[in-house]
């Protein structure tokens, strides 16, 4: 029996980290909902998915922004309606909007915590309640290197946003612990994909400085979920997993 045979997951948005996390859980027999305010990244997800093969019937996409809560909660509402459960709920949808701090806007600023944090919230928010009920659900962010270390070339929009959601999971830990609901983070560093698509060299080499390996990852190698690789980790509790770094 696969480990997620029969278990939901529900994806915030639908790009690379997204389609890497399905892809894996497919696998292991999951239904995989995408939830992305791209009505585009929706399509291109699934459709890549059922040309190589996965089930439709497996797979559901819904037009969601997860700055707004009620859109959460509408997409929450309907994968439940569909297949009656949420077991887990991986939040990627995240943006990076990268400038020196005196030249960053109210608005640059302002949009990357409505999303990478607020978003996490409201999506977290969002099936919480169902979870409680059945004591049963692992939700895993998708943090960054950044948001532990700070790194140049991401912003300070972009670290303070995933030091945030690093907070966020920690507390969240112990307050849904009760209910036998784990909380998890990633923290992946740079990674080749759309994210960075269009970099200068200048850019390129200031985001691989740092790394070991002195090179950005690549995403199926690199990446390889903790939560669902060691086997009992999410069963285990709470806490935040550093990737590729
Ligand atoms: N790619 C990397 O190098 C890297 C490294 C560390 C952490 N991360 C984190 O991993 C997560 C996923 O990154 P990715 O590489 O898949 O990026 P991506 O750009 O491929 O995908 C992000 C998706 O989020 C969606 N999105 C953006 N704003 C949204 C909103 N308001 N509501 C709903 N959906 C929204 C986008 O449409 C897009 O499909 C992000 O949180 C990112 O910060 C990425």
């Amino acid at each position: 029996m696969e480990r997620y045979q029969d278990k939901v997951v529900l994806i915030t948005g639908a790009g690379d980290v997204a389609e890497a996390a399905a892809k894996r859980l497919l696998c292991e027999g999951a239904k995989v909902a995408f939830s992305d305010f791209s009505q585009e990244a929706l399509d291109a997800a699934i459709s890549g998915l059922k040309a190589e093969g996965w089930d439709g019937e497996r797979l559901m996409g819904i037009k969601c922004d997860v700055r707004k809560y009620e859109e959460c909660e509408a997409a929450a509402n309907a994968v439940l309606a569909r297949w009656g459960q949420i077991d887990t709920l991986v939040a990627t949808a995240g943006i990076i909007r990268h400038c020196p701090i005196d030249e960053m806007t109210e608005a640059q600023w302002q949009d990357v915590v409505d999303i990478n944090l607020t978003g996490v919230f409201h999506a977290v928010k969002s099936v919480v309640p169902s979870m409680k009920e059945r004591k049963y659900g692992h939700i895993v962010v998708i943090s960054s290197i950044g948001g532990r270390t700070g790194r140049p070339g991401v912003g300070v929009n972009y670290a303070a946003t995933k030091a945030g959601v690093n907070g966020l999971v920690m507390c969240l830990g112990y307050e849904l612990g009760p209910w036998q609901i784990t909380v998890n983070s990633v923290a992946p560093g740079p990674l080749k994909g759309k994210m960075f698509a269009g970099m200068t060299q200048d850019r390129i080499e200031s985001l691989s400085a740092g790394i070991r390996l002195q090179r950005m990852g690549e995403l199926m190698k690199n990446m390889s979920f903790p939560w669902m690789r060691y086997n009992s980790l999410p069963m285990k509790g709470s806490g935040i997993y550093r990737l590729g770094i």
